[in-house]
């Protein structure tokens, strides 16, 4: 899960790295009484989970809060690659000497943790990385060791500090390990990390990344869930703990197993080329061992929305066997029937590996209204996307 800055900061501050908070705010009129609280002299942030929000024109500069009501204005519903601004943070004008980019994160290649660090930094990191390469460090982190008094003078050395700016920075630096550590993050990104007038060190942007397996530690992580923003079905499936993400197309999906759903998605919107262009519609896996229940809870969702046309319903039998997802797609349409949520829609059957061929005569006894099976994957991919077309 990717935090706003707001909430990134709010997490430093807990860790002790040095912030300032300020006010978050979904009105210009709120924008207004913030910017009078803080002093006058503030400035107006977008609260999207993108990055480039300075250029895009989201972070302004307000002298009054006449000025920052004018720029809230501005802000508030403007579009950021493809995040609107539907918050603002008002924080107070800081005196700004210079500007540092600084982050940790997570090196999957190298089964470690990295530091990247410059004293080159702000919003033009980007082009630094791409023009000056050697003006941004990279150190690597040993994941048992972690980040000691030691191995920060080590960072702020490689990045370049300034003398006195690399003493400020130290506590700053260990206190940024300690929330990267402690939250569980896979990305703890300052840009700027910035050395103000009066010599002290301040991270005054701030970007995290939760990891989501990590979240069962962190039940206090769930206040940043952004709800108004989640696709409702999404938030349906996750509570019912489905692993599913809603697409644009016509075509439902149910699967079993996270490679074979992505390769279906596949087929469908290859097959779908030849019948007005019609593509999947979300990815649902339902796991190894789907119950009769899970079968049901993945079926009202994919049914419940209303770009779906057509299922198609892709199962290689393991563990699981074929009879029992059979069994499971039987059971589940009983079930939805007695919800009030009887299937109504084109249903194509893909029954495959561990005892096909029992489970296939279970789906054809059963004469369940609108299911068809088909043997092959392609095939069945093609008439679920016909039938979606059909419609
Ligand atoms: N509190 C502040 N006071 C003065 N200037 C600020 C303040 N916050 C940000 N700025 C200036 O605005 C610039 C952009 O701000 P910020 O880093 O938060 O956004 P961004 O980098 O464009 O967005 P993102 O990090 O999402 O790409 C900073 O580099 C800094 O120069
Ligand atoms: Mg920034």
């Amino acid at each position: 899960m990717d935090l706003m800055e707001y909430q990134a900061k709010e997490l430093f501050a807990k860790h002790g790295v040095p912030v300032t908070l300020g006010r978050v705010v979904e009105s210009p009129d709120d924008a207004r009484a913030a910017a009078e609280e803080l002093g006058g002299r503030v400035v107006v942030k977008a609260q999207v989970k993108t990055g480039g929000r300075g250029k895009a024109g989201g972070v302004k500069l307000a002298a009054d809060p006449d000025e920052a009501v004018v720029h809230a204005r501005a802000i508030l519903g403007m579009d950021i690659k493809g995040h609107v601004v539907r918050r603002v943070l008002i924080a107070p004008a800081a005196a700004i000497a210079e500007e540092y980019y600084f982050s940790f994160l997570l090196d999957r290649s190298n089964r470690s943790y990295l530091c990247i660090a410059s004293a080159q930094g702000g919003v033009e990191i980007e082009e630094v990385a791409h023009t000056n390469p050697e003006a941004v460090a990279q150190i690597s982190i040993d994941p048992v060791t972690g980040v000691d008094e030691a191995k920060a003078r080590e960072i702020v050395t490689a990045a370049g500090f300034p003398a006195d700016v690399a003493d400020a920075a130290l506590p700053a630096v260990l206190r940024l390990w300690d929330a990267f550590v402690a939250e569980d993050a896979t990305l703890v990104e300052v840009n700027p990390l910035v050395k103000l007038a009066d010599g002290t060190v301040e991270a005054l942007d701030g970007k995290v990344t939760l990891d989501d397996n990590a979240a069962f530690r962190h039940p206090e992580h769930a206040e940043f869930e952004d709800k108004a923003a989640a696709d409702p079905l999404e938030r349906r499936a996750k509570e019912k703990h489905l692993n599913y993400v809603k697409l644009q197309g016509q075509v439902g999906i149910i699967g079993n197993g996270a490679g074979l759903v992505m390769s279906t998605l596949d087929v469908v919107a290859y097959a779908g080329e030849e019948f007005n262009g019609v593509k999947p519609a979300n990815f649902l896996d339902i796991g190894g061992g789907a119950s009769a229940e899970v079968m049901a809870n993945g079926l009202e969702i994919v049914l419940s929305d209303a770009d779906v046309k057509a299922v198609f319903v892709n199962v290689f039998g393991g563990i699981t066997a074929c009879d029992a997802v059979a069994n499971g797609i039987v059971s589940a349409f009983k079930l939805l029937e007695e919800r009030g949520e009887a299937v109504a829609k084109p249903l194509v059957v893909r029954l495959d590996g561990n005892n096909a061929e029992l489970g296939r005569q279970i789906l054809a006894d059963a004469a369940l209204p609108g299911v068809e099976q088909v043997d092959t994957m392609d095939g069945a991919a093609r008439r679920a996307a016909e039938l979606a077309a059909a419609r």
